[in-house]
């Protein structure tokens, strides 16, 4: 069976910066640069404006994504989205992509809801596509838009600073013969700990979907525990790390770029040290992006290139944790 690499990776950020300074001057959110920088190493996101959505960001990141592939939209084949905060409830965000990008090639879209852990999900499946020989090129693309959803109040604060809007592309295909592509990935979810970090209303469990009381309640915001999220984030992420090193018969020391999913600095730095990585071996975005959840990763590898960081061969780690709970971890040769 042939193997499938990442070709190429495209991002993009919008336009507006919105500083720790900028969230200290709303009175009503009562938080501090302090605060913010301390706990989870965050100084500044993006928002989206003037009705910017997701697909918006998707189509300037897959432009980019496909443009440093060295090939052209015809050359794609199947579009993977992973998003938890998609344009509208359905269809999912690929279906709106492949209209701007595609138009009257039908390909298929196929849309990922597993929040932080979504884009090595969707890498998972954009492997097993390719290395059985369904698709030749896949393009898999993560977007957020969390700006418009979030509580800026002190009952969200918590949540609220962390994150930021923005997107991520790679395009997926087959790795010449000899390059070990995509070596292992491993996947998990724990659903006992859904209700740690979820997003309860609209809900289609509710009859109706949204209420007056639901709205006062502030249940259309997300909710989070941040110490047990915390806890298994930094529990999970060593341990998944661990294990598809092991699927690959792969050491830690091998490792040439660590890219973890980008929610908090501090878990990032205690999962490296449990894995024994040294902190120059690990790319960090979250200074000036804050959590863009499904497009972390790929936004994390622009940022690695961009650095001059990633050759050809080095093996790269990539590991998230998120809502679900989920976590994920894939091990690759760049
Ligand atoms: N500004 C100021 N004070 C705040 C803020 C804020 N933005 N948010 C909370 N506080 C206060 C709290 O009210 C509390 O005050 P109190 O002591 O008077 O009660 C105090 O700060 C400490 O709160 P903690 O929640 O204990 O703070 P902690 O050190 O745990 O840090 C944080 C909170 C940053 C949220 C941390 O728990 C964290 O990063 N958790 C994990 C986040 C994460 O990984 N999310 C997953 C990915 S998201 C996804 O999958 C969609």
């Amino acid at each position: 069976m042939r193997q499938a690499r990442i070709l190429s990776a495209g991002m993009y950020l919008p336009e507006r910066v919105v500083t720790n300074g900028d969230l200290e001057a709303i009175k009503e959110l009562d938080t501090s640069d302090e605060w913010i920088q301390q706990r989870s190493g965050i100084r500044a996101r993006r928002y989206v404006s003037n009705g910017e959505s997701g697909t918006d960001m998707a189509v300037h990141a897959s432009k980019q994504a496909v443009e440093n592939a060295g090939l052209t939209m015809d050359d794609i084949e199947f579009i993977i989205y992973a998003t938890l905060s998609p344009d509208y409830t359905f269809p999912g965000n690929g279906c709106f992509l492949q209209e701007r990008l595609f138009g009257d090639r039908t390909i298929g879209a196929m849309d990922v809801r597993n929040q932080c852990s979504g884009f090595i999900y969707g890498l998972a499946a954009a492997d097993s596509f390719i290395k059985t020989g369904l698709y030749d090129h896949i393009l898999l693309v993560g977007t957020e838009v969390h700006s418009t959803g979030l509580d800026f109040t002190r009952n969200g604060r918590d949540v609220t600073v962390l994150f930021g809007d923005g997107a991520g592309a790679v395009v997926v295909g087959p790795a010449p013969e000899g390059h070990p592509g995509i070596m292992a990935s491993a996947l998990h979810s724990e659903g006992k700990h859904a209700r740690e970090l979820w997003l309860e209303s609209p809900a289609s469990a509710m009859n109706p979907r949204i209420s007056h009381e639901a709205l006062d309640q502030g249940r259309h915001y997300p909710m989070m525990n941040g110490r047990v999220v915390f806890k298994h984030a930094v529990t999970r992420m060593v341990e998944v790390s661990h294990e598809v090193l092991a699927r690959a018969r792969r050491k830690i020391a091998e490792v040439a770029l660590f890219l973890p999913h980008q929610a908090n600095m501090r878990i990032n730095q205690m999962v490296a040290s449990y894995l024994r990585i040294p902190e120059e071996k690990m790319v960090s975005t979250i200074q000036w992006t804050g959590n863009t959840t499904a497009a972390t990763i790929p936004i994390c590898m622009c940022e690695a290139i961009r650095q001059g960081k990633l050759k050809e061969n080095d093996l790269v780690l990539l590991t998230a944790f998120g809502s679900g709970f989920t976590w994920a971890s894939t091990l690759l040769a760049w």
